[in-house]
């Protein structure tokens, strides 16, 4: 049988990871499919062509992605520039076409997603993204195939490996956050724009499509609730040490009575639990099934040959179900296009209920605590637990930290804004939310 011609957009980390892989695993790759696969039609930036990068030696180069999507011997478009545009009209572009598309474009499915899958699903070709969430580790197909039995309940991940090298450096080394952030960035784990990482906003694209494929809703990356890791300090994370939890940067998607909770954010975790000790650039994500129970997938969530891995697996998916009737194979999000779920909203932050870690600065005099647990007790907000240090000379301050039991994001809010109009509380409280994550 004829190779499958595959066309290259982007030759950077991961089309240079890509391209070396299919050609160091030819044989075992092709043994898999089927039949061979090879790159014959490349793009890329600054590319010399007498010295092409590995595994591209036998194929067209050239600087216009709009040539490799437009060239008729090419079965296959495997998109890696990444962001939006021009992304999305070279997929688009793709499509029609009649090519099939691999991409490892997070923020293009989350974003544009539902437009893509409708004008492949209308053009009868595939689109696999198994690289956009948590670079290596095959945690599409776990949702859409090894889960399929399963009503999923919620899912936590750790997924922006950036983020989690921060935490996990401020943690064990005591270092500054811009400190970490620029080795990360020399490392070449961060985003183009590391904010996206430090942010929340590219965990919040991944969480978005581990959603949608667990829960059969469109792709809302909208809806997601979004906030960053840039205002922990070193002290927030030696107090939920001593409290025993471990802070992540977690994504959080939950099935509730009244919607789908959708949210990024800061989070303490109780240290003993696995994904709590996944650390450095390593990705997690511990998905509970009603069936299965708790399941949990770990593994490298950026750089080259980690990211190939996945890009590669799509490819020889696509390879085999070539033959396959377009409308017998696996769905894009998990579920029949015709099947999606209209009547699961994205709950907004308010209506979420989590535990909460409270970080703030009270003046140190007879009646400050009284003042705080009564604004707490008024809102129905019950105290875990509490510390309070001693403030440093000179000092008329002290640190208060409690921890609560569950409450809903809007009293707590309310609660908050009334501690902080207190004379006796300086500046604003840091809050962060708590999961137990327990099965
Ligand atoms: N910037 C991303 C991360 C790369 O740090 O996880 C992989 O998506």
């Amino acid at each position: 049988m004829n190779p499958v011609n595959v066309g290259l957009l982007g030759l950077g980390t991961v089309g240079g990871g890509t391209a070396l892989v299919l050609s160091r695993n030819a044989d075992e790759i092709s043994r898999r499919a089927g039949r061979g696969i090879q790159v014959t039609h490349a793009a890329g930036l600054g590319i010399d062509p007498a010295n092409p990068p590995a595994g591209t030696a036998n194929a067209r180069l050239t600087a216009d992605a709009w040539e490799v999507v437009n060239d008729p011997n090419v079965d296959i478009v495997v998109e890696l520039i990444g962001g939006y545009s021009p992304a999305r009209e070279l997929v688009l572009k793709a499509i029609e076409n009649g090519k099939h598309v691999v991409t490892a474009n997070k923020a293009l499915i989350a974003r544009h997603g539902n437009e893509i899958f409708a004008a492949a699903q209308a053009k009868g070709v595939m689109v696999a993204f198994e690289a956009a969430v948590a670079g290596g580790i095959p945690i599409i197909k776990a949702l859409r195939e090894g889960l399929a039995a399963n009503r999923i309940q919620w899912i936590a991940g750790i997924i922006n490996g950036t983020g989690n090298f921060i935490l996990t450096e401020m943690r064990d080394k005591g270092r500054e956050f811009s400190d970490v952030l620029a080795e990360a960035q020399a490392l070449g784990y961060a985003e183009a724009d590391p904010t996206f990482d430090v942010e929340g906003i590219d965990a919040a694209h991944k969480l978005t499509i581990l959603a949608s494929l667990a829960f059969g809703i469109e792709l809302q990356f909208e809806a997601c609730f979004t906030e960053g890791i840039s205002k922990i300090t070193r002290e927030d994370v030696a107090y939920a040490e001593e409290l025993g939890y471990r802070i992540k940067h977690l994504g959080v998607t939950r099935r509730t009575a009244t919607g789908i909770e959708l949210r990024v954010h800061p989070t303490l975790i109780p240290h003993r639990r696995l994904i709590a000790n996944v650390d450095g650039v390593m990705n997690a994500v511990l998905v509970k099934g009603d069936a299965v129970g708790p399941t949990l997938y770990y593994g490298a969530g950026a750089g080259a040959e980690p990211t190939a891995s996945s890009v590669v697996a799509d490819i020889i998916d696509v390879t085999r179900t070539l033959t396959t009737d377009p409308t017998n194979r696996v769905p894009h999000l998990a579920f029949q296009p015709n099947a999606m779920s209209h009547d699961l909203p994205v709950l907004p932050m308010s209506e979420v209920e989590t535990a909460y870690y409270l970080r703030m600065a009270a003046a140190d005099k007879p009646g400050v605590l009284a003042d705080i647990t009564r604004i707490l007790g008024d809102a129905q907000i019950s105290i875990e637990a509490f510390i309070q240090k001693e403030s440093p000379d000179g000092v008329t301050c002290v640190p208060l930290v409690l921890l609560t039991h569950k409450v809903r994001e809007a009293q707590m809010d309310a609660a908050i804004a009334k501690i902080e109009a207190l004379d006796s509380i300086e500046g604003h409280i840091t809050r962060m939310r708590v999961e137990y994550l327990d099965a």
